[in-house]
């Protein structure tokens, strides 16, 4: 596997950028924070009835049961893990091994599988727009892990391949990379970080990994937008200034084993509301 987006990089000194930025993980609520994590909960409660994510899900639905592609195929035969079709709790045991592909995937990989084997779509097609607000892809992922909703979250990684990536999860999560030398553990491996606001998760402790991962993927207020838990993951590499991480690789799906791993048990309530 390659982890490609550590690869080659030497620890640079960048201290003004880091010190700053240090400076702002280390922050702790202030009476302005306290005003808009306010907001931002009240926003929450006006949305509970209406997440805007559930127009993604139901333009997901559409997606999934509209014959498609040069094979004018629909996904309804699509295999998440649980069989063909079998949606219902699929999300929460993903990523997994699939013989098929000989791959560790997660949702949007194996969707994409999908996409192409039994629609005849490329791969282009298949993650058109993936960056964007209202990509298919993007719709797809909201309505299958809908589907998981009250399933708990379940991905072991037992099988010797699962392992590995979970393995290789932790190494990328502790490894620090890039001109900051930040880790993925430097703004989540601690209580009460925070940074622009937003609570950042530890993800050492069980709880708080489950209240993250049981909530993605999640309409993001700030975006205007559903992202998936790639997305997030991708942007948040981008943040620590490593070099790009690539949409569907095997880095980023070793994350997500490790980070569901870590959250093992908690109850899936996607999509959420986020800042
Ligand atoms: C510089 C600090 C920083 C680093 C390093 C960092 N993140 Fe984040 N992460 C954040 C911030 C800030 C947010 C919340 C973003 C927001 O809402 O604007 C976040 C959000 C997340 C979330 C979603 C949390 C939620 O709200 O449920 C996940 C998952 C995540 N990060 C994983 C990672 C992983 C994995 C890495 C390493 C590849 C990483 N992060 C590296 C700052 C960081």
């Amino acid at each position: 596997m390659q982890p490609s987006f550590f690869d080659g990089l030497r620890p640079r000194i960048a201290a003004a950028c880091a010190g700053a930025l240090l400076a702002a993980v280390a922050l702790t609520a202030t009476g302005d924070d306290n005003h808009a994590i306010d907001e931002i909960a009240k926003y929450r409660e006006m949305l509970k009835d209406g997440n805007p994510a559930e127009l993604m899900e139901m333009r997901g639905e559409e997606l999934w049961t509209t014959p498609r592609g040069p094979r004018a195929a629909s996904l309804e035969q699509c295999d998440l893990g649980l069989g063909p079709g079998v949606l219902p709790g699929a999300y929460a045991h993903l990523p997994r091994w699939f013989e098929d592909t000989s791959k560790v995937q997660d949702a949007e990989s194996r969707l994409v599988t999908c996409m192409t084997v039994l629609q005849g779509l490329s791969v282009e097609e298949a993650t058109r727009n993936w960056t964007k607000p209202n990509s298919d892809i993007e719709a797809l992922v909201t309505f299958v892990a809908t589907k998981s909703q009250g399933a708990a979250i379940d991905a072991p990684a037992l099988h010797p391949r699962e392992a590995e990536f979970a393995a290789v999860g932790a190494e990328l999560f502790f490894r620090r990379a890039g001109p900051l030398d930040f880790s993925c553990a430097t703004c989540h491996s601690q209580d009460q970080r925070r940074i622009r606001l937003q609570d950042l998760p530890n993800f050492l402790d069980p709880k708080s990994a489950q209240s993250s991962m049981i909530t993605w993927p999640a309409y993001r207020v700030s975006q205007s937008a559903v992202w998936t838990m790639e997305r997030r993951l991708i942007d948040c590499i981008r943040q620590m200034r490593a070099p790009d991480a690539d949409y569907l690789s095997d880095a980023v799906i070793a994350l997500e084993v490790y980070l569901q791993k870590q959250a093992a048990g908690g109850v899936m309530q996607a999509p959420g509301i986020k800042r």
